[in-house]
């Protein structure tokens, strides 16, 4: 199952239009506030999915019964690009547990990339939704060795995957490879370059989070 979350026009578009403008994307603030916006969004349609139960509160008049998650999904993301997208959703379904995962694309003398992943720490996932957040769903071979690797800590009852922007060829892989997986994309677009880069996309998204990077 895909949600497109630009397809009806909202404010989602608007702060997808700021990460791709050349101009206000070099604003890191607010191109990080961006990116959690997207995440707050999706988190708030991923809990309209989440299982739950009814439980007793009491107000100051009275005592009733309303209806409230029943289990804490664990939230993770992949250093260094997804930590503001992973904060959004943070900011919103804030009593998740959460794990991170290090990957890099290790390219050859002819630029071709494979996915190397270094660090992981993670919470156990058995029996509770998983949410993965990725901003940038390009070919979808770091979310695939993260997932795999994030996999090894339980059985999540349900795997949700976040990304602000997909490529079509990233969206086929990973709906391939996890079919029973949701993924929540701000907007897909159509094209990869050579160098496994999102076209139209925005650029490379932990740089303009973060800063250069001196390493390839
Ligand atoms: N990572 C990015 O930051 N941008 C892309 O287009 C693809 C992967």
């Amino acid at each position: 199952m895909i949600t497109v979350l630009s397809d009806n026009f909202s404010l989602v578009n608007t702060w997808i239009n700021e990460l791709r403008n050349v101009d206000i994307q070099q604003d890191r603030l607010r191109f990080r506030r961006n990116m959690e916006r997207i995440g707050e969004i999706a988190a708030f349609e991923i809990s309209k999915d989440l299982e739950t139960e009814e439980i007793e509160i009491t107000t100051p008049l009275d005592q009733i019964k309303v209806t409230e998650v029943a289990v804490q999904p664990v939230i993770t993301t992949i250093l260094r690009a997804g930590v503001p997208l992973f904060q959004g959703i943070l900011n919103y379904l804030d009593k998740a547990d959460c794990g991170f995962v290090a990957a890099y694309r290790k390219h050859d003398a002819n630029d071709y990339f494979s996915i190397k992943q270094d660090y992981l720490t993670c919470p156990n996932i058995d029996g509770r939704p998983l949410i993965v957040a990725d901003p940038m769903l390009a070919t979808g071979a770091s979310l695939i060795e993260a997932i795999k690797h994030l996999l090894n800590h339980g059985t999540p009852t349900q795997l949700h995957i976040v990304a602000a922007i997909a490529s079509q060829q990233g969206v086929d892989t990973i709906q391939k490879e996890y079919p029973n997986a949701k993924i929540w994309v701000g907007v897909i677009d159509e094209n990869l370059t050579s160098k496994g880069y999102i076209t139209p996309g925005l650029g490379d998204a932990g740089d303009l989070s973060y800063g250069e990077k001196l390493q390839r």
